[in-house]
């Protein structure tokens, strides 16, 4: 049987429960499932001496991590990676800011990543590369030798409308690199449109009906594959509460007391102060909920160091601390801001006993944690979920209370909306949510994925892309991908 090797910038550990983020999550429960070998790197403070770092995790998963000197590593991950790909792939190119430097590193990092797999590949394994760390690994990888090896790629995050993909220096490498993998997967329908809007539009390849892309380097696939959850662990952990979970519960429900709950990295697209701005509105314009209300936020730091994430950290507090300031009073507390990693079995439980999940990203692959708060609902007696449009989730959680995240006035009567939300209307809907996220858990996510991986690409003989285009095309391309 083939073995999967999963690569991804950083690797994570499957037999860990704490730990946090849509794509670490995702994997791990890949894996648990299939087994195999999780690649990745890590920034090393030592130039040299500094060696591939190897461990045997169970069910067999094997890890290996590449160090990646300290400049070169920031270069990559907080340069290029961070502080272009991420606001532009987020519709963010206010935030962009390209160094040409950064670019090379990126480069060469993944250059370094694919030379150092390559040796350890077996014959038939099935390589799957995740996110836009590693946009060109599979290009490297061919170079170094793996020809025939199957390579997919998934985009954990959204891919812009090709004007605005433009706005990068790079995007001509960005998308041809995208060429080398065998199979190309988005998580929504708006990024695969954009995707292969781009190929069209640029005419470096042309895409049939059902996905199949074909250029110069090879006939690839593209398709739409929505990340989930493990639906069913989630829930047992949302059911086990900690004990101090259980109390705080308790202690709400004698108070009449009703807790919304937001969970988000603490990350600028995730839409924080819009966020507070409208549960100000809503206390403000409903006096008669003061102290019967609150918001627990709790954002875990992340690429702490990069401008922007310092700057969104400064003014999520500060707008924390100015409506408590105003609205607070001896025994109520507005808004509690978290600024912490917490458990992933505490988080579970902590959504089960909350009453809504505001879930207002202004721009998100998927939201991993709108499937988690329907998940962690008690059937009987769920939570509402408010949902931004921006969302990958909003695809497909259409029950939730659909929100535009630019709109605190809409989203304060939402609040309004859910947190009077008649019983049997809530179970209608959370019925329905949890059957759909049921009906594409996780498991089916990977299925899908590596079933469509493994299948041949139609060889038909579609017309290529005029020369003239294509020529035009390959002059945007920079030297580090000229043979
Ligand atoms: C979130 C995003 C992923 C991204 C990951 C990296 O999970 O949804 O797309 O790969 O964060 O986070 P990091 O902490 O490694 O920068």
């Amino acid at each position: 049987m083939s073995r999967l090797v999963v690569v991804s910038n950083r690797v994570g550990d499957v037999d860990n429960s704490t730990q946090t983020g849509g794509l670490a999550v995702a994997i791990a429960d890949a894996l648990r499932t299939y087994g195999g070998l999780w690649f990745g790197c890590f920034e090393s403070s030592e130039k040299s001496g500094c060696t591939l770092q190897t461990a045997l995790g169970s069910n067999g998963v094997q890890y290996a991590s590449t160090p990646v000197f300290s400049t070169e590593y920031q270069r990559y991950y907080a340069g290029y990676a961070n502080s272009v790909l991420w606001p532009l792939f987020h519709y963010r190119t206010d935030l962009i800011d390209y160094r040409e430097g950064d670019f090379r590193a990126y480069m060469s990092v993944n250059r370094q990543l694919a030379n150092q797999l390559y040796p350890r590949l077996r014959a038939d394994d099935i390589v799957w590369v995740h996110d836009y760390h590693l946009i060109p690994f599979a290009r490297f990888l061919r170079r170094a030798g793996a020809r025939n090896a199957r390579v997919g790629f998934f985009l954990h995050i959204p891919f812009p409308p090709p004007d605005l993909l433009a706005a990068s220096p790079n995007h001509a490498s960005i998308v041809d690199s995208l060429l080398d993998y065998d199979l190309i997967g988005f998580q929504t329908s708006t990024d695969l449109s954009n995707f292969q809007r781009y190929l069209d539009e640029y005419a470096i390849a042309v895409v049939s009906a059902d996905g199949t892309i074909r250029s110069d380097q090879r006939t690839s696939r593209s398709g739409r594959f929505p990340i989930s959850i493990d639906v069913d662990s989630f829930t047992k952990m949302a059911e086990a509460a900690p004990e101090d979970v259980r109390l705080e519960g308790m202690r709400r429900h004698i108070l009449k007391r009703k807790q919304i709950i937001g969970v988000d990295r603490l990350d600028y697209s995730k839409g924080i102060p819009a966020r507070f701005e409208a549960f100000e509105k809503l206390i403000s314009g409903n006096p008669s909920l003061e102290k019967s209300v609150s918001l627990l936020q709790i954002s875990p730091p992340t690429r702490e160091g990069i401008k922007p994430y310092e700057e969104i950290r400064k003014t999520a507090e500060g707008m924390a601390s100015s409506i408590n300031g105003r609205l607070a009073d001896f025994n109520w507390t507005p808004i509690r801001y978290i600024h912490r990693t917490v458990a992933r079995d505490k988080l579970a439980a902590i959504l089960r006993h909350s009453d809504v999940g505001l879930v207002t990203p202004l721009r998100d692959g998927m939201n991993l944690v709108a499937k988690e708060y329907v998940a962690a609902q008690d059937s009987d007696h769920p939570g509402v979920l408010i949902l931004s449009q921006f969302a990958g989730a909003a695809e497909e959680l259409t029950e939730a209370l659909i929100v535009n995240p630019h709109d605190t006035d809409e989203m304060a009567r939402c609040l309004l909306q859910a947190l009077t939300m008649p019983l049997q209307e809530r179970r209608t809907r959370h019925h329905l949510l949890l059957q759909r996220i049921r009906s594409s858990n996780v498991q089916n996510w990977a299925n899908n994925f590596l079933t469509v991986l493994l299948t041949d690409a139609r060889s038909d003989d579609v017309s290529i892309p005029s020369t003239e285009m294509r020529q035009a095309h390959q002059a945007l391309l920079p030297s580090e991908f000229s043979n």
